[in-house]
């Protein structure tokens, strides 16, 4: 199908209750029910929602006309987003969407951007298991879901720009008002979808309107000031040793394309990295520990093969485990790929989402779609479809994800839509 005008990004609603908002503190009140909070913070989606479950009932075709027209709602999503997102590649379209998408299938297949951020990934785990390890010991209750939040920022940033933000020490004043700006922001420009007078806010600058605009002053001036430092940095280097961070490698871009490529693309570029990755893998990393928790097999199971791979003795320390998680171990690892994998089947980080035909086309099914019109597919009902999955849909289950010999088996990505039906995710 020709595809794609728009693109939305649900994940994004970190506040939402799509994903488990505090799992410590559900579990301590037993109110969580092995499902998501459904209400999504937002009554669209809760619509898109009550309309996939009528199409149980109801034919198919009827069931897209009306998600069309859902759809068609969501074509103001780009001037939702602009605000925030400016001309990233979640808020573009065309060929500003295809030139990042391309620098970035490119950039992330280099050596050198995929050595440095498994290395940048592994340090921040290691802080993490750290920290996570001292409240342990001292029998202290923790929000695992915020130390995701502020590990994946920190490990993202430092990938994205080059430098420590240290979010999850948590003592780093600057990192705190970034972190809020950047999670308060999110929060707020997907709040607009609910709010049928942000307009008229923005315009007066009041509410939460005007908290959007200092926080984007916030992100901004840091962004700004980090892309002019490195900028001169690289004009007075004379060494040219080979850029490791995404920010250096697209100044080094820039050079050859300063018109388009100016500090406000970079900006845009960069910052929807960020917003793509920080919560879509907190997220899953949450919704996986939880599982864990849940499952004590497989918990077994994943710690056994953990054991196995690495050869590691009892009671070895964060750094040395670190140490030997190499690209070839994790490799042996398929339990665990497995077990990630069947969360993500069950509780996938972008829970729905829709695509725009830009020409007239036609549906496998036979469903005719026109130009203009759009789809919303829902990934997170789909994990639980019968039809799909078998009888044991609902299970958390990741041995259906292993070969008779153990050996990881991937799904056809139209199947498994958790990275919505493509098989070369930027951040896979
Ligand atoms: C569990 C982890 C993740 C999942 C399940 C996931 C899933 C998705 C999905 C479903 C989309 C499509 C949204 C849309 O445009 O309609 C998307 C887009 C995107 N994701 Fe992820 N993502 C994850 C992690 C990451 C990471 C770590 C990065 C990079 C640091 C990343 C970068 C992107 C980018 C750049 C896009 C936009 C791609 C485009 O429009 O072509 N993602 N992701």
């Amino acid at each position: 199908m020709p595809i794609i005008i728009y693109s939305c990004c649900t994940s994004l609603m970190q506040n939402s209750d799509t994903h488990p908002k505090n799992i410590s503190e559900k579990l301590s009140k037993e109110i969580y029910q092995d499902r998501p909070q459904f209400t999504m913070g937002s009554l669209l989606l809760s619509a898109a929602v009550i309309l996939l479950l009528i199409s149980l009932f109801v034919s198919t075709p009827f069931v897209l006309l009306l998600l069309g027209a859902l759809t068609s709602v969501l074509g103001a999503h780009i001037e939702i987003m602009r605000d925030l997102f400016g001309d990233g590649i979640f808020a573009v379209d065309g060929e500003k969407w295809r030139h990042q998408r391309k620098l970035a299938s490119y950039e992330f297949s280099t050596r050198v951007l995929r050595e440095y951020s498994s290395a940048v990934f592994r340090d921040n785990a290691t802080k993490l298991v750290a920290k996570v390890s001292t409240a342990a010991v001292a029998n202290r209750a923790m929000d695992l879901q915020d130390l995701f939040m502020k590990s994946a920022l920190d490990s993202i940033f430092k990938v994205g720009f080059g430098v420590e933000l240290n979010a999850l020490s948590g003592s780093d004043e600057f990192a705190n008002r970034f972190t809020k700006a950047f999670d308060d922001s999110n929060f707020i420009v997907f709040r607009r979808y609910v709010d049928m007078f942000w307009k008229v806010k923005r315009f007066f600058n009041i509410g939460l309107e005007a908290a959007l605009k200092r926080n984007v002053k916030i992100i901004d001036d840091f962004i700004f000031d980090l892309i002019r430092c490195k900028r001169e940095q690289m004009e007075n280097e004379k060494l040219v040793r080979e850029k490791e961070d995404i920010l250096s490698r697209f100044l080094m871009e820039s050079k050859r394309d300063p018109e388009n490529m100016n500090d406000r693309y970079l900006r845009d570029i960069i910052l929807n990295f960020m917003i793509a990755g920080k919560d879509t893998s907190a997220g899953t990393l949450t919704w996986f520990f939880y599982m864990l928790h849940k499952h004590p097999l497989v918990q077994d199971k994943v710690v056994h093969e953990i054991r196995d791979a690495t050869q590691a003795k009892d009671n070895i320390c964060a750094e040395e485990l670190s140490r030997l998680m190499t690209d070839d171990v994790l490799d042996r690892m398929h339990y665990l790929h497995a077990a990630i994998t069947e969360t993500l089947r069950l509780y996938p980080a972008v829970p729905t989402d829709g695509k725009m035909s830009v020409e007239d086309d036609v549906l496998p099914d036979g469903v005719e779609v026109k130009k203009g019109e759009g789809i919303n597919y829902m990934a997170y009902a789909m994990g639980r479809m019968t039809y799909i999955w078998g009888e044991d849909a609902v299970e958390y289950r990741p041995e259906r994800w292993l070969d008779e010999d153990g050996i990881f088996r991937p799904e056809s990505p139209f199947k498994f839509t958790a990275f919505q039906g493509r098989n070369l995710h930027t951040g896979k």
